[in-house]
């Protein structure tokens, strides 16, 4: 079970992709909790204010450090599971990531909005950064729920296990194309190879599109793929037979 506490000013952004589909089911089945924490809650004036002008001046407004540490030490509370904050200057998360946190029992994701929030929260209590893109979104409440959604899957038993196996980043590769009924489409007919019955010929063949979409679409992945040892030497051939070699 992987508990997800997140914590924001908006909690009911998050109606949808916690009540809908996969993770909809996977709270159902008990394999994942996401609970919302409303910030202002924290808040102790009688406006409930989170947020204010920041020192120095400047366009936009600041999330305050009082009630905003109040809530994520009430919610962390003695376990020290990581606080995440979802900011475009975090580290950029990815697959490897998402791996990593998928492991770990509890996550609390902290949704920055406005311009930003007290440095010195971001000192004192935040252990992690992490930015879905070089972009800017108008808080961190998509962020988080790109970070949940991407994480719950891969909490065994939320999705099929051959499901990740060999998907686009599983192995640094992106994927391979999928074809369903019928066998001819608009005149367009299904690789042979799918229909022959010879699972070694599919496998075979399936690992060779990754490769040659992968390095048709994103080469930067290659490197990384073969420097972090994904690379068969049978992957190599065939990669060099398209113009490809390591660096
Ligand atoms: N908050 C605003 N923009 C963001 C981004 N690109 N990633 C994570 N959090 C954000």
């Amino acid at each position: 079970m992987l508990t997800f506490d997140i914590l924001t000013l908006f909690p009911g952004m998050f109606v949808g992709p916690t009540t809908e589909s996969i993770l909809k089911r996977a709270q159902q089945a008990g394999l994942i909790e996401a609970r919302l924490h409303n910030i202002r809650d924290w808040a102790t004036d009688r406006h409930r204010t989170a947020d204010d002008a920041p020192y120095g001046g400047g366009a936009g407004m600041v999330m305050k450090a009082e009630p905003l540490a109040a809530c994520i030490r009430a919610v962390a509370g003695a376990g020290a599971p990581p606080v995440i904050l979802l900011s475009p200057d975090g580290e950029p998360f990815t697959q490897a990531i998402a791996h990593e946190l998928s492991r770990e029992e509890r996550i609390v994701l902290v949704c920055g909005h406005y311009e930003g929030l007290d440095e010195r929260v971001r000192e004192a209590l935040v252990t992690r950064e992490l930015s879905i893109g070089d972009y800017v979104l108008t808080g961190g409440e998509l962020a988080a729920m790109v970070v949940l959604d991407a994480v719950a899957r891969l909490v065994p038993g939320v999705i099929d296990a051959e499901s990740t196996a060999e998907e686009s980043h599983s192995d640094g590769l992106l994927e391979y194309p999928h074809y369903t009924r019928p066998a001819v489409w608009e005149e367009r007919p299904v690789p042979p190879v799918l229909v022959s019955g010879h699972h070694g010929e599919v496998a075979k063949w399936r690992r060779r599109e990754r490769l040659r979409r992968t390095l048709a679409r994103r080469p930067d992945l290659l490197a990384r793929a073969h420097a972090d040892g994904h690379l068969t030497r049978e992957d190599l051939v065939y990669l060099a037979d398209l113009g490809w070699g390591p660096g």
